[in-house]
């Protein structure tokens, strides 16, 4: 294993051919990892291997491509469960991404397990994905839903109000290990602790850290956990959710159909166990073989050595930021050790869309808007942010560069 400050960061970068272009006649500066991550040659050369080899359906024929396409798929459940130290590849189903994962858990647990009164308890900075399938739930079952607050605009969970919170009503406590507006890290395996002694299921959407810092979901000790290919080097129409066993095998399935099934007659039907149960009909197969070659790529380097790149970079970015005039900046501040690698700002009087616009004609790909937590943007105060995210490939000339078309965007409209 390399060690970060041996890494040459900048060779990796011609590990994906995407970057090596030019946007608006400018070099393409990709700051909106957060969003999607860009994927490196050894992916995009196991997806066309496998169309090119080894195509046929999964878990269904006996013939010498069906077999090789379904070792492939069960092998990239096996390396999934290594990637976030599962217990058992058992414990591993292949969903679209967070989305369908959380979905999944509020749609089988939690309706399995709700009831009228109890209470779901989530967090103030959640994306729309960990917020509206649990009011959904909420609006079926009866439940109340309830958040723990953050801060203000540096972002941390007010653990101060944990106690009033985390009450023996409250049945699921699902919150964001890392927010994709704030770049706040939370201190999760603190969090599960607590609510396990109150026999509180919990959820962690890990869709920003799964690629950024090793994961670890037994030290967590969370009982799900899920995560997106996309954000994570794999390709889109991937993600893994993770449950204990023991959990996932008392859950009734999420939908019906063919592969999930051990036996069916006209009236009734017995389901396999999980992992199975929960994936009915052809998969997608290629994303989770795509994913496989993602994981190997991330932990030939080291999610360890990532991690501490992504802080440099954002801890650089930030001080940058804060030292220029006529900005707010939100998340954790710089060398907290809560802070990850997403930089949300605003400039006075200045749209988000318009520091986006002017930045895209600078090739500086950033994001604007509300991130998909409206509900966190209007506790700030704001309609949204302009944000930078980062990933190994990014680099502190790329950051310089970004500064400096940040500046211009302000001599622009004066502010
Ligand atoms: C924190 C967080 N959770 C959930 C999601 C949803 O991920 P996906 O759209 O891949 O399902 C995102 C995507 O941006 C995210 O940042």
């Amino acid at each position: 294993m390399s060690d970060a400050k041996t890494i040459d960061w900048s060779a990796l970068r011609k590990d994906f051919p995407i970057l090596d272009q030019k946007i608006h006649g400018k070099p393409l500066i990709y700051f909106d990892n957060a969003a999607t991550s860009q994927k490196p040659r050894a992916v995009i050369d196991a997806l066309v291997h496998y169309y090119e080899h080894d195509n046929a359906n999964v878990h269904r024929g006996i013939h010498e491509l069906s077999n090789r396409a379904t070792n492939k798929f069960e092998a990239a459940r096996a390396r999934a469960a290594k990637f976030i130290n599962a217990k058992s590849a058992d414990e591993i189903v292949f969903v679209r991404g967070t989305t369908e994962a959380i979905n999944l858990v509020a749609s089988s647990w939690g309706t399995k397990n709700l009831k009228a009164g109890d209470v779901i308890l989530l967090t103030e900075m959640e994306h729309h994905s960990n917020l509206v399938p649990w009011q959904m739930l909420a609006q079926k079952t009866g439940a109340n839903i309830s958040y723990l607050p953050i801060t203000g605009d540096d972002g941390l969970l007010d653990l101060s109000k944990l106690e009033t919170v985390l009450t023996p009503r409250v049945k699921i406590f699902s919150l964001v290990h890392i927010s994709n507006s704030l770049g706040t890290l939370n201190p999760v395996a603190e969090l599960c602790a607590r609510a396990r002694k109150l026999g509180i299921v919990t959820l962690v959407d890990g869709a920003q850290s799964a690629g950024h810092l090793p994961v670890d979901v037994q030290g967590i000790g969370c009982d799900f956990f899920a995560f997106s290919g996309h954000k994570i080097c794999g390709p889109t129409g991937i993600g893994i959710l993770w449950g204990r066993q023991e959990i996932l095998d008392a859950m009734p399935p999420y939908q019906g159909g063919g592969e999930m099934i051990l036996s069916v007659e006209y009236q009734k039907t017995e389901f396999k166990r999980a992992p199975h149960r929960f994936e009915a009909g052809t998969p997608d197969i290629s994303g989770p073989i795509g994913l496989h070659a993602a994981m190997d790529y991330l932990d030939a380097i080291g999610r360890e050595n990532i991690w501490r790149h992504d802080q440099e970079l954002a801890n650089y970015a930030y001080d940058q930021l804060a030292g220029l005039k006529n900005i707010r900046l939100f998340g954790p501040k710089a060398r907290s050790e809560s802070r990850a690698g997403v930089v949300s700002f605003l400039l006075k009087d200045v749209h988000a869309h318009d520091v986006v616009t002017l930045a895209d004609q600078a090739g500086v790909a950033l994001r604007g808007g509300h991130h998909c937590t409206q509900p966190l943007m209007h506790k700030l105060g704001v309609e949204s942010t302009a944000r930078a995210s980062f990933y190994f490939y990014n680099t502190q000339a790329e950051v310089d560069r970004f500064v400096e078309v940040v500046k211009e965007i302000q001599k622009f409209f004066g502010s």
